[in-house]
């Protein structure tokens, strides 16, 4: 069967694991995909640089947008990241040029992510995001298809590891926030601005495009309420797990009545709850439906290896052509339920 032609933007963590992934496992890929996904064309800024992956045959481009008019790419992997700038103008150009795109980026979808989908579900393309969201764990396909039965009444997550992994050495040795932050820092996980670790933005943008997910709307930041870690003290630390509790940032989105809520901020959760016991730089999903009842997924939500599994599982999909729309059946086929007006903070 014919290969399928990626291009793939930006060589960092995500973007080499997603060529090493395609590369170490391409015979069960091909297998699921029906046929070989093959990487023709790349880009990123300095060409000298080794990246631990193989670039020699591909096409290089320096300016990623300019993988959008390249004929022979269908699918375009966006692993630049950032809301705006040169992230949101290859996935705008190579949409209107009529391919496929996988994206990790969180930040872009939670902001843009309206706009773009419509654009996609315009032009007859896919647009994939299953890495976006705590990584490895396939959140995107749990909420969209394995539970597409169900009206969620909440879904609800640890969905930084950067500031789980915080909280969890603040705990376990006693130490105070300003101490364990440039340690999570070296781990990697970190965004570009730590800020938006540690004071909740990430786990926001992931938050809001579960919630577009799971209540069948498009996807809104701006209602998200989002407060972060770092007034989190060890002392705080300390009382709460004398009262039974532990100290965790979550993201939760649910049907209260009249509307949906979205909130990110610590958050004291009993010790006998399993979300609890989710430490480290470890993500947690749990979502309740009308008919599941609760289903909780755990699993590494950054890093080259879970990132990239979850963006090849989207390139699978495409090669297969599974192109499910952008939310599911939300944003087009599917009418918002209008009793449920987002609730805005
Ligand atoms: N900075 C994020 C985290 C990376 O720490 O979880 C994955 O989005």
């Amino acid at each position: 069967n014919r290969p399928l032609a990626i291009a793939v933007a930006g060589l960092g963590t995500v973007g080499a694991g997603v060529v090493n992934v395609l590369r170490a496992n391409a015979d069960i890929i091909a297998a699921r995909a029906g046929r070989p996904i093959t990487v023709t064309a790349v880009s990123a800024r300095d060409r000298s640089r080794d990246r631990g992956v193989p670039v020699a045959g591909l096409r290089w481009y320096e300016d990623a947008v300019a993988l959008a008019a390249d004929p022979q790419v269908e699918v375009v992997v966006e692993c630049i990241g950032g809301s705006d700038g040169k992230a949101k103008a290859l996935v705008e150009a190579a949409i209107a040029a009529g391919k496929h795109v996988v994206t990790a980026n969180k930040a872009l979808l939670a902001v843009h992510g309206a706009a773009l989908a419509q654009a996609a579900e315009a032009r007859g393309v896919a647009l994939a995001f299953e890495a976006s969201v705590a990584g490895g764990i396939p959140a995107i396909k749990a909420l969209r298809e394995g539970l597409a039965a169900n009206r969620i009444q909440r879904v609800a997550g640890i969905l930084n590891g950067t500031c789980n992994y915080i909280l969890t050495t603040m705990r376990n040795e006693r130490r105070e926030f300003a101490e364990v932050l440039s340690e999570a820092q070296k781990l990697g996980y970190a965004e570009a601005d730590p800020s938006f670790d540690i004071d909740g933005i990430d786990a926001a943008h992931k938050l809001a495009i579960l919630a577009a997910l799971a209540f069948g709307r498009p996807v809104d930041f701006g209602a998200v309420h989002v407060e972060g870690i770092r007034e989190v003290s060890a002392l705080d630390i300390a009382l709460a797990e004398e009262l039974g509790y532990r100290i965790k940032l979550l993201g939760i989105a649910k049907r209260e009545e009249g509307g949906i809520s979205t909130r990110v901020h610590p958050c004291m959760v009993p010790v006998s709850a399993p979300i609890a016991r989710v430490d480290g730089v470890f993500n947690a999903v749990v979502a309740e439906g009308d008919f599941v009842g609760r289903v909780m997924m755990e699993g590494r939500g950054a890093g080259a290896g879970p990132t990239a599994s979850a963006v090849v599982a989207d390139l699978i999909d495409i090669a297969r052509g599974r192109l499910t729309p952008v939310w599911g059946a939300a944003t087009s086929a599917l009418k918002p339920e209008p009793s449920l007006p987002m609730d805005r903070h």
